[in-house]
């Protein structure tokens, strides 16, 4: 399948289902994954672990920036894909529970984490042929991006999506709970100073609330063939 050298950022609110369509999208065109919001999750797991963080979600920012250098925080990729490391410990599913999704949004909303953040994955994705998704990947990060899908879906069946996921790793949760923290997320990812949760001005939306990922795989390769040309993409 020939895909040109781009970059694809994905964008849009939490549980949209981002990081799927994104690993998917990765795997059919032999792009690298980069999960910005994995980064944010693993630097909240490192401040929970150093007590940098307390219960009313107040960080000590300076001393966590300081020392994120030692968190060596990764990438590695294995037969099922891309996973995040913290050192030689993979940190994929711990970073997903309910207790650091709570602390992530107020991480994020620093100036100094963002930075790191976004440093590490320009160098990531300085070679191109890769899928990001987060926040502000189109609108901040890789603002040259080649192609920019903002996706949105209503927040009900995000919630009804994420609670499915938690339960599939053991997790038992409310949907109230969840829906809450969804809604939570949104407010303060929108509304948050440092590069907010916007659609960039030449992002294509994606409101996939009744599609599936075959579906979506349909569209982004449609999508890619009408803006780079005669390629093979729709076979
Ligand atoms: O998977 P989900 O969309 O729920 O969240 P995520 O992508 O794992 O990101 C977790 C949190 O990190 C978000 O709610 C944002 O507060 C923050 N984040 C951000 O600020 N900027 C990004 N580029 C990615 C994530």
């Amino acid at each position: 399948m020939l895909i040109p050298d781009i970059i694809i950022a994905i964008d849009g609110y939490s549980s949209t289902g981002k990081s799927s369509f994104a690993r998917l999208i990765a795997k059919e065109f032999g792009f690298i994954y980069l999960d910005s919001g994995a980064l944010y999750r693993g630097v909240t797991l490192f401040a929970v672990e150093h007590s940098l963080i307390d219960d009313k979600n107040e960080v000590d920012a300076e001393t966590l920036v300081s020392m994120l250098p030692e968190a060596d925080l990764h990438f590695e990729t294995d037969s099922e894909g891309s996973k995040t490391y913290m050192g030689s410990r993979c940190i994929e599913k711990e970073i997903r529970s309910l207790d650091i999704s709570r602390k992530v949004s107020p991480i994020a909303t620093l100036p100094a984490i963002r930075e790191f953040v976004d440093r590490k994955l320009r160098e990531l994705g300085r070679k191109k042929r890769a899928v990001i998704d987060g926040r502000d990947i189109g609108s901040t990060v890789f603002p040259n991006a080649e192609l920019k899908i903002f996706m949105t879906a209503d927040p009900e069946i995000r919630a009804m999506r994420r609670m499915k996921e938690m339960e599939g790793k053991g997790e038992k949760v409310k949907f109230e709970d969840v829906l809450a923290n969804v809604m939570e997320r949104d407010y303060i990812d929108s509304h948050r100073k440092a590069s907010p949760l916007t659609k960039a001005a030449d992002a294509v939306e994606l409101d996939n609330s009744y599609m599936t990922l075959d579906e979506q795989m349909v569209w982004i390769k449609e999508l890619i063939a009408d803006k780079f040309g005669d390629t093979d993409v729709k076979k």
